[in-house]
């Protein structure tokens, strides 16, 4: 087997007095997706902040390609190849979809004018490469669909060096359909081989679609982890609900 690419061993994150996560492990190896299940308040997004330079731990470390490191900010854990794609989606809907692809990072010329072609042709090609043909790059983000607009920022984030690529709760916020878009395009993601992938989802189906391995959290804590294959379907949907048997509540809940 390969060695994972990322792995945090151990990490402790505090706010004050309150524990948000306590002693996690995890490790994410290239050409899989790693599901990150867990309940409301588990510590899903304070870890994996912490992954992307924006909360520094309490305590613990991370490890790149096996290599401690210290991420002192957001630019730090980019220039080590952490890709995050936050829920929110920083996009600006009326700015072009290449201006959104290369914020911040724009191709300049010699005068400092901007290489619009070259940029509108990049930004096409790699959202193409997985999985949208969104012919004009030109168009307002808000002419994009929800699905589209995760494949956006994915295909940026690779484009400029993900190699762990973290997609907080990436189809929460959408329709059926546009669900299925994303998994489409993170199973094309996975496909490459070179792309650890970090999935976070309260949606357990959604996770057995795509996941290779999983670690459940709750009140910050690994709970339980283990491959695909490994995983009954009942004992995820324990593990999600924070350990409580599902049976047990769906019984509760028909009694009434
Ligand atoms: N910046 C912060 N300051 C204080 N408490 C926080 C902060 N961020 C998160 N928390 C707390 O940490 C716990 C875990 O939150 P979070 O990581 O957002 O969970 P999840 O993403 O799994 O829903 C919650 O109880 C939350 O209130
Ligand atoms: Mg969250």
């Amino acid at each position: 087997m390969t060695d994972p690419y990322l792995r945090v061993e151990n990490v402790v994150k505090k706010f004050g007095p309150f524990i948000a996560l306590n002693g996690v492990n995890l490790e994410v190896y290239p050409g899989e997706v790693h599901a990150l299940l867990g309940d409301n308040g588990a510590g899903k997004s304070t870890l994996i902040k912490t992954l992307a330079g924006v909360h520094r731990p309490t305590s613990g470390q991370l490890y790149i390609e096996g290599k401690p490191v210290d991420f002192r900010n957001p630019r730090d854990a980019s220039d080590a190849g952490i890709g995050t794609v936050y829920q929110d989606l920083a996009v600006n809907q009326l700015m072009s979809v290449t201006r959104n692809f290369f914020m911040g990072r724009e191709l300049k010329g010699p005068l400092g004018t901007l290489k619009m072609d070259v940029m509108d042709k990049i930004a096409h090609d790699e959202m193409l490469k997985i999985g949208i043909d969104f012919s004009d790059p030109t168009q307002a983000v808000g002419t994009m669909s929800g699905g589209q607009r995760q494949t956006l920022a994915i295909a940026r984030a690779i484009y400029f060096g993900a190699k762990v690529l973290i997609l907080d709760e990436p189809t929460s916020a959408l329709g059926q359909k546009q669900q299925m878009e994303v998994l489409k395009t993170v199973k094309r993601v996975r496909k490459r081989g070179d792309i650890a992938i970090i999935f976070i989802t309260h949606n357990e189906i959604h996770s057995q679609l795509v996941a290779d391995r999983y670690t459940f959290l709750a009140l910050g804590q690994v709970i339980g982890a283990g491959k695909a294959g490994e995983l009954s379907h009942d004992e995820i949907r324990r593990l999600m609900a924070g350990g409580a048997e599902m049976k047990d509540l769906e019984g509760e809940l028909a009694a009434i």
